[in-house]
């Protein structure tokens, strides 16, 4: 109580007031660095021991991870001068840090930093989404960057993993697949109040979407035939002309599935599928109009 007081008084006096000020400020930046210096620790760990962490996964020996665009490397400064928006040294975190295996995967985050920078030089208007958040490897990097454009973010998942209403023929082999999903986890990932967390079975939840909604950039990584379909419906109408529609696990030949929804659907659209040399076979279309 004497002190608060002491320090109160103290604080009207215009000398003392900037030191505190000072202080304050130096706290911040120190907080700051410590932010910064942590992001480098975790980006740079997946270096040191991928074989122990993933004895059963192949990953070719050698410099496994993928090569980092130049833009964000050899030419940072003329990306940063021109006005790119990623800072993929601290985006990176999100995407190891709840799921470290899948962090291995750097050529899909490469791949998501330069659709966004797609975006923000062509100004698309649109929010964002994904359907299949799981613990918010994916979703910390687009929410990371919906929130320097000035976009919402929709992150869809039951966060109970799959539903049993989903498994279709083969597809039961997956019954519990990401029952170790977390609510809380993704959240933690996914600080900012435009990042909308909506869950529950998807397509019962598109329904909160406000009516209006429309969008730039569309993830789906939900692996089953059933919602990966009801998805395409959902967003396909609602991707403005040049939106980004990111399919995951399109070519990996683990979830046929999704390769099936995929086809079905543009089998009569102009557009195309591009693959993306990722770990888990994305494709993506850009739609035209
Ligand atoms: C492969 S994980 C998502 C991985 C995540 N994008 C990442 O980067 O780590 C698939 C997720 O889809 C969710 N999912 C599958 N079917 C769903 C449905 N019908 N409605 C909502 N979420 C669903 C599961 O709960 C699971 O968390």
């Amino acid at each position: 109580m004497l002190r608060h007081a002491v320090k109160q008084a103290a604080l009207m006096v215009p000398s003392v007031r900037r030191l505190f000020e000072q202080r304050d400020a130096a706290r911040s930046e120190l907080a700051d660095l410590k932010d910064k210096v942590e992001a480098w620790r975790v980006a740079l760990r997946p270096t040191l021991n991928a074989d122990d962490m993933m004895p059963d996964w192949f990953l070719p020996p050698g410099p496994y991870l993928a090569g980092a665009p130049q833009r964000y490397t050899d030419n940072y400064d003329t990306y940063i001068a021109r006005g790119g928006v990623m800072r993929p040294a601290e985006d990176v975190v999100g995407f190891v840090r709840r799921s470290p295996k899948y962090g291995y995967d750097r050529a899909r985050f490469y791949f998501l930093c330069l659709v966004i920078d797609f975006i923000s030089v062509s100004k698309l208007t649109g929010d964002m989404a994904e359907l299949g958040v799981d613990k918010a490897n994916s979703a910390s990097v687009l929410a990371r960057a919906a929130k320097r454009l000035d976009k919402q973010i929709y992150l869809f998942d039951t966060f109970e993993g799959f539903s049993e209403q989903d498994l279709v023929g083969d597809e039961v082999k997956h019954r519990g697949g990401y029952a170790d999903t977390s609510f809380d986890q993704a959240k933690e990932n996914v600080p900012g109040d435009h990042a909308h967390f909506i869950r529950g079975y998807f397509p019962e939840t598109a329904a909160q979407v406000p009516d209006d909604t429309q969008f730039c950039l569309v993830h789906l990584d939900c692996d089953l035939y059933k919602p990966f379909c009801a998805a395409l419906e959902f967003f396909w109408p609602r991707l403005v002309p040049g939106g980004f529609l990111i399919m995951h696990d399109y070519t990996s030949l683990y979830w046929e599935g999704v390769e099936k929804a995929v086809d079905e659907f543009f089998a009569n659209k102009d557009e195309l599928v591009i693959p993306i040399p990722d770990m888990s076979g994305t494709v993506v279309v850009r739609k035209m109009k």
